[in-house]
């Protein structure tokens, strides 16, 4: 039996980087995997690879800032596998300016995505959470929501509301069998990290490397499953030592 035999599980960004890991690892350890992404041709790629492996997996095409789009994404889930277990609410996007160059079409483009679209999956989540009578919520959020850095004004902003959101949603359905956790990455080796700063990252990264998307997966499978069962509203930093300096 996997760690999450029969669970049906949502994943936006699945269909690359952590999102992706996310999906493999859990399809392996038993799950129902519903992908969501803006990427149709990554979706479809990703399906096709899951559904070889004999998994049940199904690619939904949706913005997750689309409030429209992300009931779809949950009606479509529910009426394919019957049910939500769990929502690895993981999309995001990055804007990397000095700050007094940025437009506001790109903080709002920015927050959009990173903060106010996790409050819409998690939206439409809690309700299907609410009727099943339990659910795992995981946000991703970034070591970023944690220390500022120059040029990622509103990224930090984003993540940091993403944690606080995480705090304050644990607390909300703490007695309802409903946990909220998110992850903080670090620097992991996927394609939202331009490949020309690849050496720096790793350089000021305390383990001299970046992490990859498969050890991020193994940390989310930890919040989503029962090993975590008495964790909510907390984070998770998975940083190769960054923010311990
Ligand atoms: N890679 C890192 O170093 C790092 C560090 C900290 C946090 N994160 C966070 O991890 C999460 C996953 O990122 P990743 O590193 O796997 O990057 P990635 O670019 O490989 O994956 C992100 C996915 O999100 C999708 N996406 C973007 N906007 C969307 C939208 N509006 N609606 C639906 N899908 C959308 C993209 O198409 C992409 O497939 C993000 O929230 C990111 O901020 C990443």
């Amino acid at each position: 039996m996997g760690k999450l035999q029969d669970k049906v599980a949502v994943i936006t960004g699945g269909v690359s980087g952590i999102g992706a890991a996310t999906a493999r690892l859990f399809v392996s350890e038993g799950a129902k995997v519903v992908l969501v992404d803006l990427n149709e041709e990554k979706g479809q790629a990703v399906e096709a690879e899951l559904k070889a492996l004999n998994a049940e997996a199904l690619f939904v095409q949706a913005d997750i800032t689309n409030e429209e789009q992300v009931q779809h994404v949950f009606s479509q889930t529910v009426s394919t596998f019957g049910r939500v277990d769990i929502v690895f609410n993981n999309a995001g996007i990055g804007v990397t300016k000095p700050t007094e160059e940025i437009t506001y079409a790109e903080w709002r483009k920015t927050v959009g995505v990173d903060l106010d679209g996790v409050f819409l999956v998690a939206h439409s989540a809690l309700k299907e959470f609410l009727k099943n009578g339990s659910g795992v919520l995981v946000n991703t959020a970034s070591m970023y929501g944690w220390v500022g850095a120059p040029g990622n004004a509103a990224y930090n902003a984003a993540k940091g509301g993403v944690i606080n959101l995480t705090r304050s949603l644990g607390l909300e359905y703490a007695d309802r069998n409903i946990r909220v956790n998110a992850l903080c990455p670090g620097f992991i080796d996927t394609p939202i990290i331009p490949a020309e700063i690849k050496n720096d990252l790793s350089s000021i990264t305390p383990m001299k490397r970046l992490g990859k998307a498969e050890e991020m997966a193994k940390a989310v499978l930890f919040m989503a499953s029962d090993d975590s069962s008495f964790m909510t509203g907390n984070t998770l930093t998975v940083d190769g030592g960054f923010t311990a300096q």
